[in-house]
This record gives structure tokens, C-alpha cells and sequence, in this order.
């Protein structure tokens, strides 16, 4: 929703240790090993790559409170993706056509800068602030030094709504835009060698009003589509936006079957990139309109999800949290019921039919079940609820009398890779105690997690 005062630019507003003490007053819910603000609220990963000997994350960002409004990027950089260094604001609206905010859009190596592509969010002063977003990119020497080289296609309004947005330059250099057609279905919108296609979807993504945060990639020679539509909502899209991931070239008509990328309550915006043969996502773990419990309170709002490598099997995605990560585990200890557990830990398990996973405290849970073939995750038990009006329960099908689960959970975030990676569900928890309180037809092991580092170099710029 438009609201003007929330558009103010992030060296306007001054309350930002006041929001830091907010923060430090959070032992509960922020993260110890996902990305998170520093304080104010994150949103889309941007600009992923490799480059300059370290991984480069930037992401959405408002500083000024812990809530949507003007937004910026802002840089992290990772050799390990155990310590990373804050590097602060880098892209922020500077130009008239930048006025409110610097939205989404990917990286890519461009002689020895890297490419920063970016959507301005242009509202139009003389036409009531009429939206009128403009795709552009700056450049990004090894310095961490930006230059802004302007807009690469103006408001193409003969075609597309003011959802317009997302550019992803993909390995041939096409760049795929999130697009509304005038009729008001979501699309993509394609720049080629300077010439403009639609691409529509022929299949049930057709009822989208917008597919925003497209991706385009080859794993293996399998051309992947990722893209994130709104206002897809039956048995199948259950939460307030959704990600898929379809097996398809960039065709004029996409009739590829959809598949969920996620089956849990909280994921969005993803973006993968490639670094030597890997295929790598990093994703928000968020929804728009969902205002996460507490965060106001705390002066902080949402997260990243872990990094995942991203394979092909049998035809289809597979993902599993980077190897890195195991760096963080402390000793390992047989799965047990345990009150004793830090808030912060990752539990490696077979569940068997019957099988449940409490996590909590008698009275304050999260469920994991598998009955029938058939993998749940209930929320409805937890001490704060979140975005209720969409269901407290989310399962797939697996059809198996077993399966594999490793789980991370981090504070106020669950990931749970099932299968080894064969699906993933992703939420956000809200519980005051996360003791492993039940465990029927489980066997495994679990490990309490070490925090990831951040060295803050934040430059002057907040
Ligand atoms: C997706 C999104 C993008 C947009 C950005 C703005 O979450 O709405 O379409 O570029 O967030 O922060």
C-alpha cells in the first residue's frame, strides 16, 4: 500500500540506535545463523554473484523502520558463508527517476565490473504519483565503488500495467521482467539483442495478476524458470504468494507444469546464481502484507532462508542447505527429547509412519507428522500466530512409509529438507520454547549450531 510517509529517504531519518536498542532487546526471535537486518526489514535477495574473490548478497532494505517503504540495497559480502561483512547501503534513490526506491534485480559479470541491474520505482510527481518503474543498472568496480549507467527501458505502457519490475540478466543476456499485461495477467517481458517479446503462461499460472522476481537457468542442461506470482490462491497455492519452478525454455507460451519450490508457509523472491558448477538460491523468508509478530516490537523485520544448492534428478529440483554450513555443528548427540537444547540447532532424522516431531513446549508447538504417506507441518499451536486467515497446516503427498528430515531451526525460522532436498518447507516460527518435546517413530541425530559472524564495516552511509 502507498503510504507517503514511509517514504523518506534512509539519510533523513535519525532514530537508528534507537532501533538498534530494540533490536538488542530481542533474545528471542532474531536469527543466529540466516542474514537478517541489522535493524529496519529486509526483503528480496539481489545481486547474487561471485565476484571479487567473495561472494556478493545484497538485499531489500529499509532502514528507517521495521516495515515496508523506501527501499534500498544493501551489501553483505561471504567467502564462507560463515562470516560475512556488512559493507551498508550501496544502491539508494539518488536520481529524479529513482524517487521512490530501488526495487529487485540480479547481478552479472561485465568485464572486470560487476552489473548491477535494478528496477527504479519511479512515481510520476505531475501524474498524481502514478507508478512508473524503469529498469536500469549501475556498475560495481572491486572497490565496492557504484556507477549508475541509467535506465535501459522506460515504462513500456502500451503493454504493461505499473507492475513492472524484476529485471533478471540471464547467461545469454536476455533480461527477463516481471510484468502485469493491460488485462491484468501476470507475464514476463523479455529485452533481446534491443528487441521486446511477451511471454505468457498457458498454464494454471494464468490467473496470476503479476509474476514478480523471475529467474532463468541452466542446471546440467535442464533450462530452469523460477518466478513468484501473486494472487494465485486454491488447494494447491495456499499462502499469500507462491514460488515455482518449472522445467521450460523461454518460450512465447509457457505450458510447463508448475511445481511448488517450497511447501511451507513462508518463502519468497528467490534468486539462484551460478558460481563454478554450482547453482545457488538464496530467498526471503517472508511474505508482503504479513506483519511477523513481535518485529515491530523489536525494531527488526524478517529474514533470508539458508543458502541451497540447487540439482537436477530424475527431473526434478532438488535442494539442500550448502555443505558450508556444517562448519557451524557442534558435537553431535543422539536425537532425544531434550528441554536442554539452545535455540539454535539442526536435527538429522528418519521419520516412519506415525512418526512426530514436537517442537516447543507442552502447551506451545510446532508438528511435524507423517501419516499415511502423507508429511505435515502444523502451526497452529504456537505462542504468537502468523497470517492465520491462510491455514495453520501445510503437507505434501510423499506416498513413502519413511523419509528422511533435516531440519534447521534457527530462533524464529524452520527450514525442513525432506528427502534430501526433494521438497523443502520453509516458515517462520513465533514459540517462546524450542525444546524437542516429542518424538514418536524418530530416530536420529541432532546438532546445536554456532552463530555466523558479521563483521560490521557499515560505512557512514546510514
Ligand atoms: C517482491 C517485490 C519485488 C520488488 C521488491 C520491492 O517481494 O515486491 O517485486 O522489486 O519486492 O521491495
Amino acid at each position: 500500500m502507498y503510504k507517503p510517509e514511509l517514504y523518506k529517504t534512509h539519510t533523513s531519518i535519525t532514530n537508528h540506535q534507537e532501533l538498534k536498542d530494540r533490536v538488542k532487546a530481542d533474545k528471542l526471535f532474531y536469527p543466529k545463523i540466516h542474514l537478517a537486518p541489522e535493524y529496519g526489514l529486509l526483503n528480496d535477495p539481489n545481486g547474487l554473484a561471485f565476484y571479487n574473490g567473495e561472494f556478493q548478497i545484497f538485499y531489500q532494505y529499509h532502514p528507517n523502520q521495521p516495515a515496508h517503504g523506501m527501499k534500498n540495497w544493501f551489501h553483505v559480502t561471504t567467502k564462507d558463508f560463515i562470516t560475512y561483512t556488512h559493507r551498508g547501503i550501496i544502491l539508494f534513490p539518488e536520481q529524479d527517476y529513482e524517487n521512490y526506491g530501488i526495487f529487485s534485480g540480479n547481478a552479472k559479470l561485465e568485464g572486470e565490473y560487476l552489473r548491477l541491474n535494478y528496477t527504479a520505482n519511479y512515481r510520476n510527481p505531475d501524474k498524481d504519483y502514478q507508478r512508473e518503474p524503469k529498469q536500469c543498472y549501475a556498475l560495481m568496480d572491486k572497490n565496492y565503488q557504484i556507477v549508475k549507467k541509467g535506465i535501459i527501458s522506460e515504462f513500456l505502457d502500451q503493454k504493461y500495467t505499473e507492475h513492472f519490475r524484476d529485471p533478471y540478466v540471464t547467461a545469454d543476456d536476455a533480461t527477463v521482467i516481471g510484468a502485469q499485461l493491460l488485462n491484468g495477467i501476470g507475464a514476463l517481458s523479455i529485452i533481446e539483442n534491443n528487441h521486446e517479446r511477451t511471454i505468457e503462461m498457458s498454464n494454471e499460472l494464468s490467473s496470476a495478476y503479476m509474476l514478480e522476481c523471475p529467474n532463468y537457468i541452466e542446471i546440467d542442461n535442464h533450462p530452469l524458470l523460477i518466478l513468484s506470482p501473486q494472487g494465485i490462491n486454491n488447494d494447491k497455492y495456499l499462502n499469500i504468494n507462491s514460488v515455482v519452478w518449472m522445467e521450460t525454455m523461454l518460450r512465447d507460451k509457457i505450458d510447463a507444469n508448475p511445481h511448488l519450490l517450497d511447501y511451507g508457509f513462508d518463502l519468497y523472491a528467490p534468486q539462484v546464481f551460478k558460481h563454478d558448477e554450482r547453482v545457488l538460491m538464496l530467498s526471503w523468508l517472508g511474505h508482503a502484507d504479513t506483519i511477523y509478530p513481535n518485529e515491530q516490537e523489536y525494531g527488526w523485520s524478517q529474514t533470508m532462508s539458508l543458502m541451497r544448492e540447487l540439482t537436477f534428478k530424475d527431473g526434478h529440483l532438488y535442494q539442500q542447505p550448502i555443505a558450508e554450513y556444517q562448519a557451524l555443528r557442534q558435537e553431535v548427540k543422539k536425537l532425544a527429547c531434550t528441554e536442554a537444547i539452545s535455540r539454535v540447532y539442526e536435527v538429522d532424522c528418519k521419520i516412519s509412519n506415525n512418526g512426530v516431531i514436537k517442537i516447543g513446549d507442552v502447551d506451545h508447538y510446532i508438528e511435524i507428522k507423517l501419516d499415511n504417506g502423507i508429511l505435515t507441518l502444523d502451526r497452529s499451536r504456537m505462542n504468537y500466530s502468523v497470517n492465520a486467515n491462510y491455514g495453520y497446516v501445510r503437507s505434501i503427498n510423499l506416498e513413502v512409509a519413511t523419509t528422511s528430515l533435516q531440519i534447521f531451526v534457527d530462533n524464529s525460522t524452520l527450514e525442513i529438507y525432506i528427502n534430501d532436498g526433494e521438497y523443502v518447507m520453509s516458515s517462520r516460527i513465533f514459540l517462546n520454547n524450542l525444546g524437542i518435546v516429542q518424538l514418536t517413530n524418530t530416530e536420529g541425530k541432532y546438532y546445536e549450531l554456532d552463530p555466523i559472524t558479521i563483521i560490521n564495516q557499515e560505512v557512514d552511509n546510514v
